[in-house]
């Protein structure tokens, strides 16, 4: 059964680029007992059929089409995580049309999270000044550029693809600008969110402190 609108927990979990916010956000998740949604995976699924469709990312028809014709199976694709697909979604992202297009389908995920679980956890850029302005608790997680572009090469090198680190610092840096300076749901803090730096803190560290803030959010409201 569906938990109830005034227990139902949902954290939201946003921040730049590769600063961390999928590990944590799943950890919190599997901790919790909540539902997860990557809401990035579906910018980048929709960017995916866009240029699958031989369409350019910024084709505002074609992202819109992509966006409206979404299934589910498309976000379970397994060739969404490379730097191309993630460069194309925050193209498709910044397009008006496309994030109402995708804001329902966020908006019940959180309100009525899948298997009757009790809330959920969505990570993305704008869940928590947009899709759940009513999140129970925020996060903003962030990192220096370097940082995040060190933890990116890393993950690029592990998967067996070729990285640069100096071209990955740069590719993140614009995309950064891109999902900051858009005009519609820019990347940026809720004004009641807790703000993560993770800089200087592994997974485990941050996540910790990530449950603390959840805990006393979770006390306040009992
Ligand atoms: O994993 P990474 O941080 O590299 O990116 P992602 O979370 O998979 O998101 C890919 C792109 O989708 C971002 O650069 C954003 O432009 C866009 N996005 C968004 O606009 N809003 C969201 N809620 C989630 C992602």
């Amino acid at each position: 059964m569906a938990a109830a609108a005034h227990d139902r927990l949902v954290i939201a979990v946003d921040g730049p680029a590769a600063a961390g916010k999928g590990t944590l956000a799943r950890r919190l998740a599997s901790h919790l007992g909540l539902a997860y949604l990557d809401t990035g995976r579906i910018y980048r699924a929709v960017a995916r059929l866009v240029l699958d469709a031989g369409s350019a990312p910024d084709d505002e028809q074609a992202a819109v089409a992509a966006a409206e014709a979404l299934r589910p199976q498309d976000l379970e694709r397994a060739d969404l995580r490379d730097e191309a697909t993630g460069e194309a979604a925050s193209v498709v992202a910044g397009i008006p049309a496309v994030r109402t297009a995708l804001l329902a389908f966020q908006r019940r995920f959180a309100e009525a999270p899948p298997e009757g679980a009790v809330g959920a956890v969505l990570d993305g850029r704008d869940i928590g000044t947009v899709v759940c302005p009513c999140a129970t608790v925020k996060l903003y997680v962030t990192a220096s550029p370097e940082e995040r572009a060190r933890r990116r090469h890393k993950e690029l090198r592990e998967a067996g693809v070729e990285s640069i680190y100096s071209r990955v610092l740069a590719d993140l840096i614009a995309r950064d600008e891109r999902d900051s300076g858009r005009s519609v749901a820019p990347l940026r803090p809720a004004a009641d969110a807790v703000v993560l730096d993770t800089t200087s803190l592994n997974a485990e560290d941050a996540f910790q402190e990530a449950l603390r803030h959840v805990e006393v959010r979770l006390r306040q409201r009992s």
